[in-house]
C-alpha cells in the first residue's frame, strides 16, 4: 500500500512571469521549474507516490522531465483545471481510496526543503486533519483603499502568511474537495471550512513562491549556493 501521496499542482499559466510557457516550465538553472519539486518529492522517504497535475498538452513533456531526474514515484500525470483548486481535484482523483496521507504541492515554490516535509506531517499524527507550514508576517501590515490611501493598519499576532506542502489526512481532503470549491487558493481553507483541524508549523523562507521575473532570478540564486 502506498500510504502517503504527493499532488504537485503545475497547471497555473504563470501570467505574471509573462513567459512564453507556462511557469512550470520556466527555466531554472538549466531545466524546468517543476523538476525541482518532482525530484525532492520522489527522494524524500516520506513520500510513496507522486501525482503530477500539469497544464494542459504539457502532460509528455512533465513525464520527461520526471524520467530525466530518474523519479521513480511519479504514477500520474493529469492535466489541470482552470483554478487551483479545480487542478488538485484532478490530481487528488488520482490518489487511491487507501491512501492515508496526501501532501499537495506548489510547482511554483522549487526550494523545498525536507524536513518542511517532516513537520508538516507530524501533527496528522496528533490527531489534526491538516498542517501548512507557515511564516509569521513581519512586516506592518495595512488595509487600502483602490488608489492605495490607507484605511486601517492591521494587528499582525497571530498572522502567518501560509506556503506548500500542505499535509492532510486523505479522506478529509476527499470530502473537501467533493463540496464546493469556490476560488479557494489553498487546500487548507477548504478543510478549515468543512470543519477540518488544521495545524500550522513553521515554513521556510526559500520556499517562497515564484511570481515574477526577479523570483525566478533570486531561487536560482539559492539554488546556485545549495
Ligand atoms: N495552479 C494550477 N492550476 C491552476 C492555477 C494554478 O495547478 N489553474 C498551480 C500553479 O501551477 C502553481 C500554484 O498553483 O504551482 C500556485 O499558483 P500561481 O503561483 O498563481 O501560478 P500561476 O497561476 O501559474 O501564475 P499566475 O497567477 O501568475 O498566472
Ligand atoms: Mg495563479
Amino acid at each position: 500500500m502506498s500510504a502517503t501521496w504527493a499532488v504537485i499542482v503545475a497547471a497555473g499559466r504563470g501570467e505574471r512571469l509573462g513567459n512564453d510557457r507556462p511557469k512550470a516550465f520556466a527555466k531554472l538553472g538549466g531545466r524546468p521549474l517543476l523538476a525541482e519539486s518532482v525530484e525532492r518529492l520522489d527522494r524524500t522517504d516520506w513520500v510513496d507516490s507522486i501525482v503530477i497535475v500539469a497544464p494542459e498538452g504539457w502532460e509528455e513533456p512533465s513525464i520527461l522531465l520526471s524520467e530525466d531526474v530518474s523519479a521513480s514515484k511519479v504514477v500520474a500525470c493529469v492535466p489541470g483545471g482552470a483554478t487551483r483548486a479545480e487542478s488538485v481535484r484532478a490530481g487528488f482523483a488520482e490518489v487511491p481510496e487507501d491512501a492515508l496521507v496526501v501532501l499537495v504541492h506548489d510547482a511554483a515554490r522549487p526550494f523545498l526543503p525536507e524536513d518542511v516535509v517532516e513537520r508538516v506531517l507530524a501533527p496528522l499524527g496528533d490527531g489534526w486533519d491538516g498542517a501548512a507550514p507557515a511564516l509569521r508576517v513581519a512586516d506592518t501590515l495595512k488595509r487600502a483603499a483602490d488608489d492605495g490611501a490607507v484605511v486601517e493598519t492591521v494587528d499582525r499576532a497571530n498572522l502567518w502568511a501560509v506556503q506548500t506542502p500542505q499535509a492532510f489526512l486523505a479522506p478529509v481532503l476527499r470530502g473537501a474537495l467533493s463540496g464546493e470549491l469556490e476560488d479557494a487558493s489553498d487546500c487548507a481553507k477548504l478543510v478549515e471550512e468543512g470543519g477540518g483541524r488544521v495545524r500550522l508549523v513553521e515554513g521556510d523562507p526559500r520556499l517562497f513562491k515564484v511570481t515574477t521575473q526577479a523570483d525566478l532570478a533570486f531561487v536560482e540564486s539559492l539554488l546556485a549556493r545549495a
